[in-house]
């Protein structure tokens, strides 16, 4: 039986995270790994996904309540595409862990519409694929600012502001990066509100605090044209100390950072929603990401090796 794929990127937000909810810039570096699907026509609509080992059907609602939010959101999806069709069963395969601050949920939204999109022989513009995703996102997330559905369409290395398409950014030279996960699962819907209340609660503060990490963002923007990531590394540290500041980090993820610092990173800090989830460090170059990766490993972490290309 004909069976077509789809593929979306995973991501890791060097800077910016959860200030971009509110209109400041980020910069995010797209993965070669996120989530591939294929789809293929069924008696029924049907997601499995792997290696969560759930499958759902738009039309059960489901008793587990991540199942049912998986649910919902793939009958937002289904509502994007024709409704002359046949029925749909999509296998979709997660190459990243979700809940991680990787921009799993959206790399799997992507990867799903595009096998079905595969499927139903339909081409969809790229600008169509992000806002189908920030649905399925809203889902999840309730105020997601896009950037995970931009990156899961797109990859590469990027500039995003909220509501302006993604602006592709030169890096002078690669980045080595290691990414590790703190073995937590971060929910990003529980910390943007937690951000979302302080902000609230002092927007004046909170506020100034945003533009701060966007002084950050610009900055990292030109050490990444210049290829100064000994500044880049420094900045992504000046990043992490707001993000602290706005409860998003955990203990797990400042001793992961202090101990990549220790083995030589530039610099570390969360990435993505945090309250768990993976830490990012930059690495002088490809030997350093070794390293800092097995100080990472023999401390327990699950670490790996993230070479983005200029
Ligand atoms: O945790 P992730 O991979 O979904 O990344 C979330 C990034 C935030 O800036 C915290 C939220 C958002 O929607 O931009």
């Amino acid at each position: 039986m004909k069976s077509l794929c789809g593929q979306g990127h995973g991501k890791v937000i060097l800077l910016g995270e959860h200030s971009v909810v509110f209109g400041r810039p980020a910069i995010a570096a797209g993965m070669a790994l996120g989530c591939d699907a294929s789809a293929q026509i069924a008696e029924r609509d049907s997601l499995t996904v792997e290696p969560w080992n759930v499958t759902v059907q738009p039309d059960r609602p489901a008793a587990d309540p991540n199942a049912e939010q998986l649910r919902r959101a793939f009958g937002v999806l289904l509502g994007r595409c024709r409704s002359e069709r046949p029925a749909i069963a999509v296998h979709a395969r997660m190459q990243i862990p979700g809940g991680a601050g990787l921009g799993g949920s959206a790399a799997l939204s992507v990867a799903v519409l595009r096998a079905i999109d595969a499927l139903l022989e339909v081409t969809r513009a790229d600008q169509d694929q992000i806002d189908a995703s920030i649905a399925w996102e809203q889902v999840f997330h309730g105020n997601p600012s896009g950037i995970d559905s931009a990156m899961a369409v797109r990859g590469g290395l990027a500039w995003y502001v909220r509501g302006q398409p993604l602006a592709p950014l030169h890096a002078r030279r690669a980045l080595c990066l290691v990414v590790a996960n703190s073995g937590g699962h971060g929910s990003t819907k529980a910390t943007v509100g937690r951000v979302g209340e302080l902000h609230a609660a002092d927007p004046a503060a909170t506020g100034q605090r945003f533009d701060h990490i966007a002084a950050l963002v610009h900055s990292a923007k030109a050490a990444l044209e210049t290829g100064d990531h000994a500044h880049l590394g420094e900045l992504m540290n000046e990043n992490q100390v707001h993000l602290q500041a706005l409860e998003v980090s955990t203990p797990k993820l400042e001793q992961m950072c202090e101990l990549a610092r220790r083995a030589g990173a530039l610099g570390a800090k969360l990435t993505g929603g945090g309250g768990g989830g993976c830490m990012i460090a930059l690495a002088h170059d490809q030997t350093a990401s070794e390293r800092i990766a097995a100080a990472l490993s023999s401390a327990g972490y699950v670490a790996f090796v993230v070479e983005v290309t200029p």
